[in-house]
């Protein structure tokens, strides 16, 4: 017997913030809750679904707007039926600390050095909240305040304040969020011309996906349908260090910003080096038609864009490595926090700053958890053992090759730039299935 698979995606249910771009600038909030009665927690998610918008009526220039995730012990703290608990997989329910090992949290990295809540089961629900400018964060801040109102059984427990300024670029100075796949039955159309869709059920539960296999999904069907998972991350950055490396080893004709670019991938305006291999070319970094219209198939030893550049790493597009890039996209949704670090400083002032990184994906196993595992923090899929991800890796004093004429340059000693301070698996949930969590009765 054939499975029947329905593609047509239902547009209506799915949360917007899983799958649309966000406005640019935007200022916004993460807030975790606790939820320390299942009566109030339904009650808060029955304000909350209101203030929901489903893909189909997604207003780009909605003053602003919300996503609402779960955690697994948020689920365990709805009591949501133990037979249907049992559906999730197996690393949502153990979540992101559990996992750490795994994907590479350790060291610094390490769930005991997070920061609290982060990795606890305190963290149930996560509302992601974006306003277009920093004069409505009033407004989402009264939205909050009014969710919350006379449900003591509720507490917020974690706040994150996020932003992406004018010129999009995160803080070591790169545009940022320039490359995302496009998504079949979404009319969203991708970055990448050169780029077919992705199938929807590598996005949203309850589709065919890049297998053409109909993925399990959590139980009942209305529960799970049209959710999808979200892995999100405080990723801490250490500005002074980067610029410091880049100081350091930018000897002969190598710059501190050709350096800084073939870690990237991309140079600051965000002009691909596949595209601009030897300088920048701020208007080609401007122009969305252009600056990600392209593959690294004419490039395969790096010569361009380095094979172990981190954007390459993330979506070596038609180059040749080990593995099936198509199974391993994300959505991504990252915003800076903390303030930056002024030009030309190279001292570490103590501030807080960094990325609020999200990955949005039907399969956190498939999709983050290999990607941070094989990609990030190994290197044999480009036949270099011995490096990782220049950029986000972590490093424990690694090497990395910018592959050049007559030779290569290879760099050593690299000190981890980027901390993990915590984070956790969310699942997104459909609006129906939010009001079936906020109808249950048990
Ligand atoms: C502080 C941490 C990070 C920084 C500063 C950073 C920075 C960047 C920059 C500047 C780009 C190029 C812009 C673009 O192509 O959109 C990029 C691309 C990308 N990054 Fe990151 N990133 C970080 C963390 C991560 C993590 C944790 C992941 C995944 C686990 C990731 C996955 C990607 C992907 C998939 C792309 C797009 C590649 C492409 O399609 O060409 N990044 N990142």
């Amino acid at each position: 017997m054939t499975t029947q698979i329905n593609t047509s995606l239902e547009l209506g249910d799915i949360q917007a913030a899983a799958l649309m771009p966000r406005p640019n600038p935007y200022a916004g909030a993460y807030v975790a809750v606790r939820i320390d009665d299942r009566q109030a927690g339904r009650e808060l998610l029955r304000r909350l679904i209101p203030l929901l918008e489903p893909v189909s009526s997604f207003d780009p220039g909605r003053p602003v707007s919300l996503g609402v995730g779960l955690s697994f012990a948020g689920l365990e703290a709805l009591n949501v039926p133990a037979e249907s608990l049992a559906t999730f997989p197996p690393e949502f329910q153990q979540g992101m600390a559990a996992r750490a090992d795994y994907i590479g949290d350790v060291g610094e990295n390490a769930p005991e050095n997070w920061e609290a809540p982060l990795g606890s089961k305190d963290v149930h629900l996560v509302v992601a909240a974006l306003a277009r400018d920093t004069s409505l964060m009033e407004t989402l801040v009264r939205l909050a305040e009014e969710a919350v109102r006379d449900l003591p059984g509720i507490s917020p427990i974690w706040q994150l304040d996020v932003h992406v300024p004018p010129d999009g670029r995160e803080q070591f100075g790169f545009k940022d969020s320039i490359s995302e796949p496009a998504v079949e039955g979404t009319g969203i159309l991708g970055s990448n011309p050169h780029e077919a869709p992705l199938k929807a059920g590598e996005f949203v539960l309850g589709y065919e996906d890049e297998n053409g296999d109909l993925p399990p999904i959590p139980q009942p069907e209305v529960l799970g349908r049209n959710g999808t998972y979200v892995a999100f991350r405080k990723l801490h950055q250490r500005v002074a260090a980067f610029r410091t490396y880049l100081r350091q080893n930018a000897t002969g004709d190598a710059s501190e910003e050709w350096l800084a670019a073939k870690f990237v991938g991309r140079w600051p305006s965000g002009a691909p080096l596949a595209l601009a291999p030897d300088k920048d070319d701020p208007e080609l970094g401007a122009d969305p038609e252009r600056n990600n219209a392209f593959m690294y198939g004419d490039d395969p030893r790096g010569l361009k864009c380095p094979v172990g550049a981190h954007a390459r790493r993330m979506n070596a597009r038609d180059a040749v490595i080990t593995g099936e890039v198509r199974l391993h996209r994300m959505i991504r949704r990252g915003t800076n926090f903390g303030p930056s670090l002024p030009p030309g400083v190279l001292e570490d002032d103590g501030a807080d700053r960094g990325l609020l990184f999200a990955f949005v994906g039907a399969r956190l196993d498939r999709q983050f958890e290999f990607v941070q595992r094989q990609w990030v923090n190994d290197g044999k899929f480009i036949g270099a053992p011995a490096e990782r991800d220049p950029l986000i890796g972590v490093q424990d004093g690694g090497q990395f090759t910018v592959p050049r004429r007559p030779i290569r340059r290879r760099l050593q000693g690299l000190p981890d730039f980027v901390v993990n301070r915590g984070g956790e698996y969310c699942f997104m949930p459909g609006l129906r299935a939010l009001r079936w969590l906020a109808d249950l009765d048990t």
